[in-house]
């Protein structure tokens, strides 16, 4: 069903509106199957990514980042994996200003003509996405031939060599002939996010993009990030387990527990006011926290399984609140200003 447009939306010139969501993540729900055992790793997510924003996602290890990620871009594994219900809305203009695509309903063809054009992933491993036997040069190259058939061999190399001068890196034409093996862990960061800035792509999902790098080199990467958002008027999630790393760059947080959202809303809201116990435990584990003459807090024990089968809401194990309400999934409460947090407390 399509929404009224409001006044104050203007169609941008490539047919998407201007003022909404890009991306409307409505109430997915995803299962793998596994020996026999069902495990629910994304539950009843929704997620709204405005345009032109960087937006984070935050969880620890094994909340299930990677997956709504991959689930956006159409990379699920193709074996043991349910999609149990819901909506993955991109507004990419193809139908017209203010008619989505649901990116559930399209095969693994029909995802082509979004994936890498449209959408991107800067994946969590550079090296693992990146062909060892090609130059750099080569592989963004065969992303942008793969879209601009018009375009010759001499224009492709050269919008290849812009590229990689967008994405920060040092003697863009140099880099053009070098091997991944050649570069280092930072270098070949940027060629990654030079393949996927190649086509222009409205929506970049970028999952842990500095986890590998020092540093001085991740905030230089964090800092492109933000540049591209502004240069592109391309929208970003930012997948990290970190919330320092989303502290200065992200316009929006989601923060996830066991594939669950249990805290959503203006950064600036989740970092001066968090709601769910899950949330600002996570802000006390900042090292930061330590350095004022606080105690570094950690979170007891890990994120369970995904086929482990938890009652209620799923923090509740690990929650210094924890009450008999807590064996009850708690509501979506309204905080005010777009901050939206689940928990009974
Ligand atoms: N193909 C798969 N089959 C079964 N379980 C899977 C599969 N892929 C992921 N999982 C499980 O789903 C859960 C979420 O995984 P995911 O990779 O999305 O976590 P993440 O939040 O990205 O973690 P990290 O921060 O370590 O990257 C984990 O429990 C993981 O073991
Ligand atoms: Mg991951």
């Amino acid at each position: 069903m399509l929404d009224k447009p409001s006044e104050s939306f203007s169609a941008r010139p490539d047919g998407c509106a201007a003022g909404r969501a890009l991306l409307d993540i409505n109430s997915l729900t995803v299962a793998f199957n596994k020996n026999g055992r069902r495990g629910v790793v994304l539950d009843d997510i929704s997620v709204k990514i405005p345009h032109g924003k960087i937006v984070g996602l935050v969880g620890e290890s094994g909340c299930g980042k990677t997956v709504l990620g991959s689930s956006i871009i159409g990379l699920l594994p193709e074996r043991g994996v349910e999609v149990v219900s819901g909506e993955i809305n991109f507004y990419s203009g193809e139908n017209g200003p203010y008619a989505p695509e649901n990116l559930l309903n399209l095969n693994y063809h029909g995802m082509k003509k979004y994936r890498g054009s449209k959408i991107s992933m800067i994946f969590q491993e550079p090296m693992s996405s990146l062909n060892p036997v090609y130059t750099a040069g080569s592989q963004i190259a065969e992303t942008i031939k793969n879209k601009n058939y018009n375009l010759s061999k001499a224009e492709i190399t050269a919008r290849s060599i812009e590229m990689l001068a967008k994405a920060g890196m040092p003697d863009p034409a140099r880099v053009y002939d070098m091997y991944p093996h050649q570069l280092s862990g930072g270098m070949r960061q940027r060629v990654v996010i030079a393949i996927a800035l190649a086509n222009n792509p409205d929506l970049i999902i970028a999952d842990e993009p500095t986890t590998a790098l020092d540093i001085t080199v991740s905030e230089q990467i964090l800092f492109l990030l933000y540049n591209i958002r502004e240069k592109f008027d391309s929208s970003i999630i930012l997948i990290t387990h970190d919330l320092s790393v989303v502290a200065n760059v992200c316009d929006e947080v989601y923060v996830m527990y066991r594939g669950t959202i249990v805290e959503n809303g203006p950064a600036r809201e989740i970092f001066t006011s968090p709601k769910n116990p899950y949330t600002i435990g996570l802000m006390e584990s900042l090292p930061e926290a330590g350095a004022r003459g606080k105690s570094l807090h950690v979170i007891g024990g890990n994120v369970p399984s995904i086929f482990t089968e938890i009652k209620g809401c799923k923090f509740k194990d690990r929650c210094h609140k924890a009450r008999p309400e807590c064996l009850e999934m708690p509501p979506v409460k309204n905080a005010g200003n777009g901050h939206y947090y689940r928990c009974h407390f």
